[in-house]
């Protein structure tokens, strides 16, 4: 069992149901707050929340000017790579928002690995007002993860699996032999909403690892232990190995 997952009959019912939470909470916030903060995952599942969100946002009429845009990680390419998970997010929902550009914080990952981590971390410092040692509390955290587990670009066995000082990590990946730049754990368990997207059936060996309460200690395991609330957004694919029944 997994607390606060929600099964979708497929990637599309995902979407929808996806980005009316998204756009719910982030409504919410910016009513009681003024302003909110959405940290975006990359890779291939949120490309259809991301077309979905635009749409949502529209009918209900949701002020992007009150939505400051950050990313989980990011890919050690210039913004404009195919590869750019900056990129996807602009060409799915970006470009056809009316957002602020000054609320676009993406990260430039243009220059080496550890300036651009250098960079994001800073920014994230100056936004959020942070002395020393706090670390930034985000209001809603996309999640996707990886058939190995990892989420973010918080590999099983990098560095950035342990790193506990930094709010953002340049990491090497061995099993891809690149560089990365990642949110780190403490920074993302430390958010009021976590939304773990996850579609296919190459993850439901992890997310019945996950329901299984397995000891292990991989990545997607560690955000179970975090702060805030955790919502899983799974289509039946991910779901096929667990006994829940499908939502929608
Ligand atoms: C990335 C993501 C990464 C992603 C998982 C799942 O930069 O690739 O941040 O953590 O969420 O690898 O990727 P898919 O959605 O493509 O399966």
């Amino acid at each position: 069992m997994i607390p606060g997952l929600s099964v979708f009959r497929d990637h599309s019912a995902l979407a929808d149901a996806a980005s009316r939470f998204i756009v719910r909470t982030l409504a919410a916030g910016i009513a009681q707050r003024g302003t909110v903060s959405l940290v975006l995952s990359g890779g291939q599942t949120p490309r259809a929340v991301y077309q979905r969100l635009r749409h949502v946002a529209l009918e209900s009429g949701l002020d992007w000017g009150g939505v400051d845009l950050f990313w989980g990680d990011e890919r050690s390419v210039p913004p404009d790579h195919p590869e750019s998970n900056f990129r996807m997010a602009r060409e799915a929902l970006i470009q056809h928002i009316a957002i602020p550009e000054a609320n676009v914080h993406r990260i430039m990952s243009e220059y080496p690995p550890a300036e651009a981590a250098a960079r994001y971390e800073a920014e994230i410092r100056e936004h959020f007002g942070l002395a020393g040692g706090q670390i930034p509390v985000f209001d809603t955290v996309l999640l996707g993860t990886g058939d190995d587990g990892h989420i973010a670009s918080i590999f099983p066995g990098s560095s950035a699996e342990t790193e506990k000082d930094e709010l953002v990590s340049a990491t090497f990946v061995e099993k891809l032999q690149t560089h990365r730049i990642t949110l780190t754990l403490p920074v993302l368990k430390n958010a009021n909403e976590l939304c773990l997207l996850v579609t296919g059936a190459a993850k439901a060996k992890v997310l019945r690892d996950v329901s299984a309460g397995e000891s292990f200690q991989l990545p997607v395991h560690q955000i179970l232990t975090a702060r805030g609330k955790i919502h899983w957004f799974a289509d039946h694919d991910a779901a096929s190995l667990l006994h829940e029944r499908k939502t929608e």
